[in-house]
């Protein structure tokens, strides 16, 4: 990913109460790049790392963890395996909540983040006391929050879902008679609600990346690739959901692609999936969904920019130093495991990894 892309910062005209950073790609020649490669692979190795990356991050970090034994996958998949893994470090590159979950459910493991300042809007969206207001004012409804989310707001939840399991978790919650207050990003939950039926209050936030896509210019542009499939996360807005012909989570959007008879894509979500995605599909081609024309608000132009912080460079420093170390209180973790478990507990009862939500 070389290109650069100028993002609007701070407080900008829809008002965002948190600074968007500028995305600028570490540029590295293929010698520089390789020296780099080396020196991370001893460091992992003298401490006893492994790498875990996020399907969003730059190819060469994506790369990386595929060459040293580390893993790339969604956010639940990544929680699972940094779980499951025996290196005494987690080096995690991705965005905070990642970090945070990983040091949650290991806390007698190191967790390095290659830049703590790698947030989400959605995390930013959902400030813990006013959150923890919305609880209180609605007792009687069962707490989900999205992996998305700080710990302390996993800690006053009752569950953490990821996009690939909450239309299955509210639909058992459901079954069993709950009401269900839902935070943060309401997208998600305006899609989980019309798949379940169920009763659902939503926290009012969004990604700046996936509500970027436009329903307008995504009509126009599949009607130039009359035989691409339309693959959306369910972080979009409705428009653009109501034209997929699948909905998933970064996971399923990649199995979709490598399963179907298709052999050309539209992609709903951050362009980094496009790695995966090509190394799963060969010879497919995949196009990524429209952010820009008449009505474009684009603040991300398909890339995450919190996601982009993670670099080669920054992530050899880390290891080095043993800097951009997570932690979380230890209250706050002793709440937040049991939200986070719930989930594990549901997804491995029924088979370990629930893809997309609608791979029907
Ligand atoms: P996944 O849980 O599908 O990996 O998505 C995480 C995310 O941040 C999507 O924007
Ligand atoms: Fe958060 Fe959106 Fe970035 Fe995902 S893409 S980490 S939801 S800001």
């Amino acid at each position: 990913m070389n290109e650069v892309c100028e993002v609007t910062g701070g407080f900008n005209e829809r008002n965002l109460p948190y600074e968007v950073p500028e995305i600028n790609p570490e540029v590295l020649d293929e010698d520089q790049k390789e020296a780099l490669y080396v020196r991370i692979e001893k460091l992992l190795k003298k401490k006893d790392a492994v790498l875990v990356a996020h399907y969003y991050v730059d190819a060469d970090l994506q790369i990386l963890a595929d060459r040293t034994g580390g893993y790339v996958s969604d956010s639940l998949d990544m929680a699972r395996f940094g779980h499951e893994s025996d290196a005494s470090t987690l080096v995690v590159a991705g965005v905070r909540f990642m970090g945070e979950t990983a040091k949650i459910l290991n806390p007698e493991k190191k967790v390095l983040m290659p830049d703590l300042g790698a947030n989400c809007s959605l995390d930013l969206g959902c400030d813990i006391e006013e959150f923890s207001k919305f609880c209180d004012e609605h007792p009687d409804r069962t707490v989900v929050v999205y992996a998305n989310t700080s710990a302390a707001v996993k800690a006053r939840a009752d569950w953490m879902v990821t996009s690939g399991s909450a239309v299955e978790v509210i639909n058992h919650l459901k079954d069993k008679g709950e009401k269900i207050l839902w935070a943060p990003d309401k997208y998600l939950g305006d899609y989980i609600q019309q798949k379940t039926g169920a009763d659902m209050l939503l926290w009012d936030s969004s990604c700046i990346v996936h509500e970027s896509f436009k329903g307008s210019e995504l009509e126009a542009m599949k009607k130039a690739h009359p035989q691409a499939k339309v693959l959306v996360h369910p972080e979009s807005p409705p428009s653009v959901i109501a034209q997929a012909d699948f909905v998933g989570s970064t996971t399923g959007l990649i199995n979709y692609a490598k399963e179907s008879d298709a052999k050309e894509f539209i992609v709903a979500t951050d362009r980094g999936i496009f790695h995966k995605m090509q190394q799963a599909a060969p010879g497919k081609v995949f196009l990524e969904a429209p952010t820009a024309g008449h009505s474009a608000t684009c603040q991300s132009c398909s890339h995450c920019p919190w996601m982009a912080m993670n670099s080669l460079t920054k992530l050899a420093e880390c290891l080095e130093k043993g800097t951009n170390e997570i932690f979380v209180e230890e209250e706050i973790r002793k709440k937040a495991v049991v939200s986070i478990k719930r989930l594990l507990d549901f997804a491995k009862e029924r088979g370990q990894v629930i893809y997309g939500a609608n791979d029907a």
